[in-house]
């Protein structure tokens, strides 16, 4: 049990299969009490992923829900009040919200730009923003990103290059947040996952699929399971004296 009794928000988790719910769910199995926070969150989403975490884990879980836009700062405000007054507190949180477009950089008009890094970049800076006022009072806290292999290579896969800007602020805001709250014992890192099997890989035609997956050294796409196992490292005290830092999900797809 590496959780045990930990509030982890976990934004971007509406989806059985997303990233956000399997950490959710790999969360909720090492004991903690989990919210998930969407966009789209209401009883019957809500429903589905208790029922879905419920089937897999044994001891009793506590998963709540809360609607968010975190494009919204207002939103993001609310629903860590929401959280505070539902548990009193907030140990962990994991933003795995995001979209996806894989439009090129000339066709990329001012509002294409501002959706991308409205969600994306400021929805992060929103949600870290809020978090850490509560982080700040307990001198304790924990953050994990996650962003993209497109802000590490220049470009994603799947994203275009608004994309990846967005992703690499979110690695900028992540490292920014280690530097000027570690001397409080307040963590942040992130992932920079690639090709994991979500519904943002749904638009890639087989022949494409197959050549990517071709080019990946461990030949094979990833598991959201993967990309979550992560995430519970960087929220455990497994890693107690990282920070600032971004791990690859990637099947080394991108080799430093
Ligand atoms: N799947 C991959 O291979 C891959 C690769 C690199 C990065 N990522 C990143 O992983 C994260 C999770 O994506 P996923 O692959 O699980 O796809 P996903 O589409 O299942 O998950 C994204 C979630 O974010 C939610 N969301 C979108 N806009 C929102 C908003 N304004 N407010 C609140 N929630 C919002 C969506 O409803 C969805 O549930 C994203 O940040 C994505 O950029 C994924």
């Amino acid at each position: 049990m590496l959780l045990q009794d930990k509030v982890c928000v976990i934004a971007g988790a509406s989806s059985l299969r997303s990233i956000g719910y399997a950490t959710a769910e790999l969360f909720a199995e090492h004991g903690a009490k989990v919210v998930v926070v969407d966009l789209r969150m209401d009883e019957a989403v809500l429903r589905r992923i208790r029922t879905s975490i419920e089937a897999k884990v044994v001891a009793p879980v506590i998963i709540d829900g809360c609607q968010c836009d975190v494009s919204s700062a207002q939103a993001c405000e609310r629903m860590v009040q929401d959280v505070i007054g539902l548990h009193g507190t907030i140990d962990c949180l994991v933003n795995s919200a995001g979209i996806v477009n894989s439009m090129s950089l000339l066709d990329i008009d001012a509002e294409a730009l501002e959706t991308m890094l409205s969600v994306n970049l400021k929805g992060a800076f929103y949600l870290c923003q809020k978090v850490l006022k509560v982080f700040v009072e307990r001198r304790a806290g924990n953050i994990v990103n996650v962003a993209s292999l497109a802000a590490q290579r220049g470009g994603g896969l799947v994203g275009g290059p608004h994309y990846a800007a967005s992703k690499g602020g979110v690695l900028s805001l992540t490292r920014s947040i280690a530097r000027e709250f570690g001397p409080l014992g307040i963590r942040a890192n992130a992932i920079c996952p690639a090709m994991i099997e979500t519904p943002m890989l749904d638009g890639l035609s087989p022949e494409r699929m197959g050549s990517i997956v071709e080019s990946i050294p461990l030949r094979r796409t990833g598991s959201t399971r993967e990309a979550a196992g992560a995430c519970l490292f960087l929220a455990s005290e497994l890693s107690g004296f990282v920070t600032g830092a971004t791990i690859d999900v990637n099947g080394g797809t991108h080799i430093h």
